[in-house]
């Protein structure tokens, strides 16, 4: 049985990876400072260190002690706003995270990584429908930070293979996450569209939809959703590939989406159809950098990884209401 190390282990996405790498038969050791997560949502059979993914000294002795034969790393801050108003904290916490948690892997030789990345690297690509070999040009630092985590994975992977002891590694870039595995893994962020309409709505509010004069058939932007259980599900799919590649040789990018998109009103109505009343949206003006049509083309990641969503947009948003009164209640 293999073990890993999952950092951000107890957030949205981690907590769900979590589930699904122990449920593939794989033992796993998650590494989180719990800034943004939560020990609610630590799996019971994972083991727990809390600390810092920028703690190198740390990450390698756990890397040791635990026998750990690759790490899946995303623990890093994800507000794409925040990042705007402080990127020296977004590129310590991330580029300095990435940095780390490469170092302790080369220290401790451990040479397998599947590193979260974002669609957030892409930014405003020419076209709606993206591959993996779209130009980046990310236009947050967030975004930024990401895409220079990809950079630093495959220079590093270079390095090792050069000096003849490799690293397989896997990066994906996850579309719009949504949805929940369970009543107790929702996602306490409301900066994605249906955190924040369940949040408008449950306040007697009406969400807002920005900007409806885009060339996209109702006028609304349009994104790619995916289940966050299928996205966990593609964490497992890269970690056996990575696990096939005894020589380390392994560098592959991936998009992680489900290959179609759902416009804004789309998924308003199907949040209107799911809590059974009209949630009533209200349009309001565009915000800037948001991009017509983000929707990724997924014909590597189900050729190479073999790996395809399985859930849709009615599963994201009921898993997401079931799951808001728990999600609320670590929030508070
Ligand atoms: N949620 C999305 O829609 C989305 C989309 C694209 C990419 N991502 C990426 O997925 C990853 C996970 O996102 P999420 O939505 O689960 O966010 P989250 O905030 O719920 O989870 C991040 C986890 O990492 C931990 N963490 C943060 N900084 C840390 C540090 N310095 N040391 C140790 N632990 C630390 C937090 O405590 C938290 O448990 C991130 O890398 C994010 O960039 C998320």
């Amino acid at each position: 049985m293999s073990r890993w190390l999952l950092t951000g282990g107890a957030g949205y996405i981690g907590s769900h990876v979590a589930v699904e790498l122990l449920a593939s038969g794989r033992d796993v050791v998650i590494v989180d400072d719990l800034s943004t997560g939560f020990a609610a949502r630590i799996a019971d059979s994972a083991a727990f260190v809390e600390g810092s993914v920028q703690d190198t000294k740390l990450l390698a002795k756990v890397m040791r002690e635990r026998d750990i034969d690759g790490v899946v790393h995303l623990a890093a801050k994800k507000a794409v706003g925040e990042s705007v108003e402080r990127p020296l904290y977004y590129y310590r916490e991330n580029v300095d995270g990435v940095l780390a948690v490469l170092a302790a892997m080369n220290e401790a030789g451990v040479n397998k990584i599947v590193y979260s990345s974002s669609a957030a690297a892409y930014g405003e690509p020419a076209v709606g429908e993206v591959a993996e070999d779209e130009p980046t040009v990310p236009t947050s630092p967030y975004g930024e930070t990401k895409l220079i985590g990809e950079w630093m994975v495959r220079a590093q992977a270079e390095s090792q293979r050069l000096a003849g002891s490799g690293l397989a590694n896997v990066s994906l870039r996850y579309f719009n996450v949504a949805g929940a595995g369970s009543d107790l893994l929702g996602d306490t962020s409301v900066a994605n569209l249906i955190p924040m309409a369940l949040r408008a709505t449950t306040s007697d509010k009406r969400p807002m939809i920005f900007g409806t004069d885009y060339p996209t058939p109702d006028g609304t932007c349009i994104r790619d959703y995916i289940h966050v259980v299928d996205l966990a599900r593609s964490h497992v799919a890269a970690a056996e590939l990575c696990e096939r590649d005894s020589q380390g040789q392994l560098s592959e990018l991936f998009n992680v989406g489900r290959g179609s998109g759902s416009s804004v009103r789309e998924v308003l109505a199907m949040v209107s159809e799911v809590l059974g009343y009209d949630v009533d949206p209200q349009d309001v003006e565009r915000r800037q950098g948001d991009p017509a049509v983000l929707v990724a083309r997924t014909e590597k990641i189900e050729r190479v990884l073999g790996w395809k969503a399985e859930l849709d947009l009615r599963d994201m948003v009921q898993s997401a209401w079931s799951a808001w009164p728990h999600a609320v209640s670590l929030r508070a």
